[in-house]
């Protein structure tokens, strides 16, 4: 059977998931560990709540339900491929859901970040690009570059596999099984930052160890 590009893209995904209320599922469980990790990776980049977060595919607001309580009202702003999901992780996950406009939730499936205003200081792509093939990267760090032009840093994560076994698949420290032709996707680090340097970022990787063996590189 051929495997899809995306499993985001499955027709239905979304509607399927939802109805059955597992907004959670989606975006990969570990629900509470990975928020937290995700706000310390912000912190510890320098992130305080003053500062304008942009969350890229935040999915159920796994971070959004602990960055909105700890930024200033409005200063969260989130895409993803599907509102929906968004909008039910606002409902249900916020414990105060008016500090987050509803208007700061805003689909794209492109990375072309329509109304993501030009103040954001920080963003954070975070079990992304993990699932969708390297031209999205291209295309999210070439849009984001001038589009995003206050930036701190974009915190994002890959899988990644040495030069000589990127070519097939790939078991990564915790399991994880990548592939260079599909999801979960790997790429070499010559090729993030290929990638980054292409689209005028300066990219370093972190040394941080991250759930399911993904890397973290820090993009300024
Ligand atoms: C593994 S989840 C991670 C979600 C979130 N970053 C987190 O850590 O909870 C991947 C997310 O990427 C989103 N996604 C998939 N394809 C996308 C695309 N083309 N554009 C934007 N978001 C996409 C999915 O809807 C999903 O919410």
């Amino acid at each position: 059977m051929a495997h899809p590009v995306s499993p985001y893209l499955e027709p239905g995904f979304y509607d399927d998931a939802l109805a059955k209320g597992r907004h959670r599922d989606i975006v990969g469980g570990r629900w509470d560990e990975t928020g937290r990790i995700q706000m310390q990776l912000l912190r510890d980049a320098g992130m305080q709540p003053h500062h304008h977060l942009l969350d890229i595919g935040a999915g159920a607001l796994r971070l959004g339900c602990k960055a909105v309580p700890y930024l200033h009202p409005g200063h969260y702003w989130a895409t993803d491929a599907s509102r929906a999901l968004m909008l039910r992780g606002r409902a249900v996950e916020l414990a105060d859901p008016a500090r987050l406009p509803e208007d700061h939730l805003i689909e794209d499936a492109t990375f072309a970040f329509p109304g993501v205003p030009q103040t954001i200081d920080f963003a954070i792509a975070f079990g992304v690009f993990t699932h969708l093939p390297p031209a999205s990267l291209q295309t999210a760090l070439a849009t984001a570059r001038p589009h995003l032009c206050k930036l701190q840093a974009l915190l994002l994560t890959v899988f990644l596999a040495p030069p000589d076994r990127a070519g097939a698949a790939f078991r990564q420290a915790d399991g994880v099984v990548t592939h260079p032709g599909r999801p979960p996707y790997h790429s070499t680090g010559d090729q993030v930052q290929a990638t980054a340097s292409a689209a005028g970022w300066a990219a370093r990787p972190s040394s941080v160890i991250l759930p399911r063996g993904q890397a973290l590189w820090i993009l300024n």
